[in-house]
């Protein structure tokens, strides 16, 4: 990795391919924003110098420049990202410079001039992407409480105005794209929840109101966490935008024990001047090069029961499901929730991870033998972190649940949450996981996480703010021990569908329940905004059943298959129910599949139009010289123009020829113009192209 110091300046460049990072110490050894953006030079760097604050006042800071982790202390008015109490009472830091290196990366080395407090600010660079992270070091013999501990700050340079792009949403409803003006003052993302949430996702993007999808700048960040975070922007009355952000959310704290060191999770950030679709794109390379355990790896075809037998899991019925999804070419079968303890619904059995001897008499064996027979891999659905108050495992460990003092235990989804940050809970997780897996040969667990987190502490522990990231590492904890022990094993990360979809989960499991909304309709919205930061190789979908269990709403079978053949296609429907046509019709779809898999879930992605804008809706991927591009138009107005996209990323001076048809395309028409497609009515339609450039 490159970085560069120059010593006069005191200044550091970090170096990408299309992108350059800069940061300085100032006269007092605070650690100041220079440049992120476009390349520069270390000598182009050291010529960027602060500006004085515009309207000088004893009311402001003199410089209008940024620190690269704010800390309380001096005239600094802004968000403070490190912010410390010292048993005196002491609330400010004032850092003193003691030295970097460059051994893995680049780390700033500061310590507090008067108290025992050390920090380290990380930095490295990975494909276009900057990761930072922070440590901190209680070098005393008394605790330091932190009452905000962010992994670093962004800071974009001057421009006349700023946009936000982030995502909102709800269970069933994830990943909705907003993209709206930032307001003066501080806007604040966050989750309360544990996790990281359906509500809000733990990335954003920056741009000056002009960025289109194909082009201008644009800064976007994404960190690394499972559990609840926050991210505070804030657009200064200079016109000036930072943003600071880490793990915890408000009003949580932890105490730093003497000789304890407390490290964050990683924050990254990259520049693209491509636009939108260039951010994704280089965001997909970064988590595919850098995050995922086994990004060289296509993704199996997945048959899951949930939606064709609810809780009703027996080993008849899955025998039977099993057939006909292998006949329609899945590859990996998954019996979801309700084939343990006595978990016949949501309100009993939950933490009871031993077969329901009733539903399964002979054990798990047979499906498992049956399943492996008819070629496919098997999975199994938990949820590890959760318990049942009904069940043998409550009623043995009542205080195994994060609860408090004197207050009652909110059940949600009838369910408490276990505190995985006690080393027996974890351990007994780990344990029975081990074993379920080992013994009955699994290949894929979907694991699952179904409620926030209420009265978040731990009774009689003196530091109960600890529960939320203690949970979060514990659970990263035995993902990492499982997939150690059992290196064939594969692990689909699901909280309720996408509620913890982050870099932190994707870098110890391979793919993502995207969300519990198979609706093929609104996956084509969720899966836009799932396609910001993530890669198609990661986004789960299945095809289910028409109409759709959850919204009622019809769609043609094709349909429903173009719009999961953007991601990691699966089968989720009652196949019992499904005529044998549409058996046939599934199973060459899934073959198909089978064949354009490597170009969706390697290929280099573009969003060929934006779902909020137009019912015509189309994805494009590119791997070498295929392409295949995916159409999907909701219904319409009768009689309303749509614009037919054009294609993205292809070679002007090519020629493409469309795979079955043998159609001709030059690659500067389909540039210019986009594919000839034809679809009928006012309803859904769809259509799949594959085309491949022909050798010169
Ligand atoms: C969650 C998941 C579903 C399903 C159910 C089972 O809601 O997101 O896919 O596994 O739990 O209870």
């Amino acid at each position: 990795m490159s970085v560069e110091f120059d010593v006069d300046h005191r200044l550091w460049l970090l170096r990408t391919r299309e992108s350059a990072y800069a940061f300085r110490l100032d006269e007092a050894d605070r650690v100041r924003h220079v440049h992120w953006g476009p390349p520069l030079t270390l000598e182009q760097a050291t010529q960027i110098t602060p500006l004085p604050n515009p309207v000088g006042s004893s009311f402001d800071e003199p410089f209008d420049d940024r620190p690269e982790l704010a800390t309380e202390g001096g005239a600094f008015f802004g968000v403070a990202g490190l912010s410390v109490r010292f048993a005196d009472g002491t609330q400010a830091v004032e850092w003193a410079y003691a030295g970097h290196d460059t051994q893995d990366g680049l780390c700033v080395r500061l310590r507090d001039r008067h108290y025992p407090l050390e920090a380290e600010l990380h930095y490295r660079v990975r494909g276009e992407a900057v990761e930072r992270h922070t440590v901190l070091r209680n070098t005393g013999t008394e605790p330091i409480c932190l009452l905000r501990t962010d992994s670093a700050a962004w800071t974009l340079p001057r421009r006349g105005d700023y946009r936000i792009s982030h995502t909102a949403g709800a269970w069933s409803a994830e990943a909705g794209l907003l993209r709206e003006n930032l307001p003066t003052g501080e806007t604040t993302l966050t989750s309360r929840r544990g996790v990281s949430s359906h509500q809000a996702n733990p990335w954003l993007m920056l741009d000056d109101g002009t960025a289109t999808e194909t082009r201008g700048e644009v800064w976007s960040t994404a960190l690394a966490w499972s559990g609840s975070w926050r991210i505070t922007v804030e657009r200064s009355h200079t016109g000036r935008v930072t943003w600071t952000g880490g793990f915890g959310h408000e009003g949580v704290q932890w105490r730093l024990e003497p000789g304890e060191t407390w490290e964050t999770p990683v924050f990254a950030g990259l520049y693209t001047a491509d636009g939108f679709g260039g951010a994704s794109r280089k965001w997909h390379a970064y988590v595919r090069d850098f995050v995922q355990p086994h990004p060289e790896e296509l993704r199996p075809v997945v048959y899951n029961s949930w939606e064709a037998t609810g809780w009703d899991v027996d080993e008849p019925g899955q025998l039977r499901l099993a057939a006909i999804a292998a006949e329609a070419g899945a590859e990996l079968f998954v019996v979801d929730d309700g084939w343990f303890g006595a978990r016949t619904g949501d309100t009993a059995g939950l933490g009871d991870w031993t077969v329901n001897r009733d539903r399964f008499p002979a054990g798990l064996g047979p499906l498992v033998a049956e399943v492996h027979r008819l070629g496919m891999g098997f999975g199994l659905w938990v949820e590890p972190e959760m318990v049942n108050p009904d069940s043998e495992l409550y009623r043995q460990h009542p205080d195994w649940v994060l609860a408090m003092a004197h207050r009652g235990r909110t059940t949600l989804r009838n369910q408490l949450v276990l505190d995985f940050g006690r080393p027996e809970v974890a351990d007994w997780a780990y344990k029975w996981l081990h074993r379920l897996v080992a013994d009955h040969g699994i290949d894929y667990l979907k694991w699952d996480m179904n409620r926030a987190f209420t009265e978040a502490g731990r009774p009689g522990d003196g530091d109960p703010g600890r529960v939320w990231v203690e949970h979060v590492r514990a659970v990263h904890g035995v993902l990492d021990r499982l997939r150690a022990d059992h290196p064939a094993l594969r692990i689909q990360a699901c909280a309720g569908g996408g509620g913890r979809t982050d870099l932190g989960i994707l870098a110890r499991t391979d793919e993502i329940w995207t969300s519990d909304n198979t609706d093929a309709f609104d996956r084509v919205k969720i899966q836009h905004g799932f396609s910001q930061v993530l890669p198609a190789g990661v986004m789960a979908a299945w095809v289910t059943d028409s109409p759709n269990p959850l919204t009622g709403r019809e769609a043609p079978l094709e349909f429903r298959f173009h719009v999961a053949m953007a991601g990691v296609l699966g089968l989720g429907g009652a196949l019992t129910k499904w005529t044998a046509d549409e058996l046939r019709r599934a199973a060459e779809l899934v073959a198909l599949y089978k064949e354009i898999r490597p170009v969706v879930q390697h290929g280099t992605a573009y969003r060929l139009a934006d779902p909020a804008v137009s019912p015509l809706t189309a994805v494009q991927y590119v791997l070498g010289d295929d392409v295949v591009v995916l159409f999907a138009r909701r219904p319409h107005d009768h009689g309303r123009p749509i614009v037919t996209p054009v294609l993205q990323g292809l070679d002007p001076a090519a020629i493409y020829h469309e795979v079955g048809t043998g159609a001709v395309h030059h690659g500067a028409v389909l540039l210019a113009h986009g594919l000839p497609i034809t679809l009928t009515g006012d309803g859904a339609a769809s259509a799949l192209v594959r085309l491949r450039r022909e050798p010169r």
